[in-house]
């Protein structure tokens, strides 16, 4: 079996590396490609993986390459992780929507918008590389914003499915207050990627008796902590929705709050120069822990799964992943795409049935969903006014004279990733 990492060079992909080594039984890799155009960086974690894989004496043959081509080239499956204009455009997504008092993230709000412009096309043009020399290769994102990703993907007609690492994050978190395996905890996890609420908490699986309750009762403050949100959020809603959920319940006051630190990528920035030099001895032959810092926990364990599945192997039945939404959730498009959970298998991914959803929730699922559909429909086609329009359905932007003013800005910040700009 052949995988192929797009943005191996990333400081992440120890973590991955560790993830196949540990789980080779799930997925036996005879060889891994690691593929960056950063040639520096991906020979430092070239380096590193090599000694990860010799360390846990995993048989795979790892390849480092800057020739996209060579190296998705009859690849089984690829792994797209990629950061289009990496932490430095990151740093300005996450920093000029604050100008006009709005949030700035890197997946959410109008900075959600630049890195979905900057990042579609670069996707399809990797995918349709994949697709000359194996038709048949799963495409497993886990670029951002993965939603539109996703949809670009499928809509292009690509064997993809999108994952993130929010959905196994709260599996493990809860499975450790449950004193349980995180195997035997099964969510009811809904929404949209970076946009989910935890409605329920089963034991042993989809039919599983619902302990959310009991876990809020008894564990609402270390889940709130985490949330960095106050309990009586989690409380008065009875679910537990996702750190993301932040950037909209508490909008105004996370402003606040970006307008007094730093960045997150001028931490990350720093946190990585400090990774690439640890990955450089050649002493060190396990992930580090300082990458536990980063915000991707776990996302080797969802991404070995995942690949295990769709290959045949032996990964879980039901995983979280970014699909097409056929009719699951009624009030929104088939071509939607929604993060759920799925039966995954050989033939990809099926969403499972969902209860009817509260309006709490259906409305804003929603609204990002149409925000989707035309955020997509400016990154494929371009265009000041596509961009204003994404902006303006933007439940967090919404105001005329803010997205005037923000996709100015966008436009400004971004001009060498946007060929029309
Ligand atoms: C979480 C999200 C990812 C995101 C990451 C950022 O894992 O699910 O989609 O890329 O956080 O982490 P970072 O350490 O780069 O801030
Ligand atoms: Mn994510």
């Amino acid at each position: 079996m052949k995988l192929a990492v797009v943005g191996g060079g990333s400081t992440y992909t120890p973590e991955l590396i560790d993830g196949f080594a540990r789980l080779r039984d799930t997925l036996p890799i005879e060889e891994l490609v690691l593929v960056d155009p950063a040639a520096d960086r991906l020979e430092l974690v070239g380096g590193l993986a090599r000694r990860i894989f010799a360390k846990q004496g995993h048989p795979g043959r790892i390849v480092t390459t800057t020739d996209i081509d060579a190296g998705v080239a009859d690849a089984d499956a690829v792994l797209l992780q990629l950061r289009v204009g990496g932490q430095a455009a990151r740093g300005k997504d996450e920093t000029w929507p604050l100008e006009c008092g709005c949030i700035g993230q890197e997946t959410t709000g109008a900075g959600g918008l630049a890195k979905a412009l900057r990042t579609v096309p670069v996707v399809l043009d990797i995918a349709e590389r994949v697709r000359r020399t194996n038709p048949n290769a799963w495409i497993i994102d886990f670029t951002n914003p993965v939603g539109i990703v996703t949809r670009a993907l499928l809509q292009a007609g690509h064997k993809a499915v999108g994952l993130c690492n929010v959905a196994i994050g709260f599996q493990r978190k809860f499975a450790r207050l449950l004193d349980v395996t995180p195997g035997e905890v099964h969510l009811d996890h809904v929404g949209l990627n970076h946009l989910t609420w935890e409605l329920g908490v089963r034991l042993g699986g989809p039919e599983g008796e619902n302990v959310l309750p009991r876990l809020i009762a008894e564990h609402g403050d270390a889940i709130a902590d985490d949330l960095h949100m106050p309990r009586a959020i989690v409380d008065r809603l009875g679910v537990v929705p996702s750190y993301y959920l932040r950037y909209f319940y508490a909008h105004d006051e996370v402003v606040r709050e970006l307008g007094t630190k730093p960045s997150r990528a001028a931490e990350v920035a720093a946190m990585e120069k400090e990774l690439l030099a640890m990955y450089g001895d050649p002493a060190l032959d396990e992930k580090p822990a300082l990458l536990a810092k980063r915000g991707g926990a776990f996302y080797s364990e969802a991404a070995v799964d995942l690949a295990a599945s769709l290959l045949g192997g032996g990964g879980s039945t039901h995983q979280v992943v970014n699909t097409y939404n056929n009719g699951t959730l009624p009030f929104l498009p088939d071509d939607a795409v929604i993060e759920v959970q799925a039966k995954v298998d050989g033939t990809g991914a099926t969403p499972l049935a969902v209860p009817e959803l509260d309006p709490l929730y259906a409305g804003l699922i929603g609204n990002v969903t149409a925000y989707e559909d035309l955020a997509l429909e400016a990154a494929l086609r371009g265009g000041r006014d596509r961009v204003f329009k994404a902006l303006l359905a933007h439940p967090l932007i919404g105001q005329f004279e803010y997205a005037e003013a923000l996709t100015d800005k966008l436009i400004a910040h971004n001009r060498e990733h946007l060929p029309w700009a």
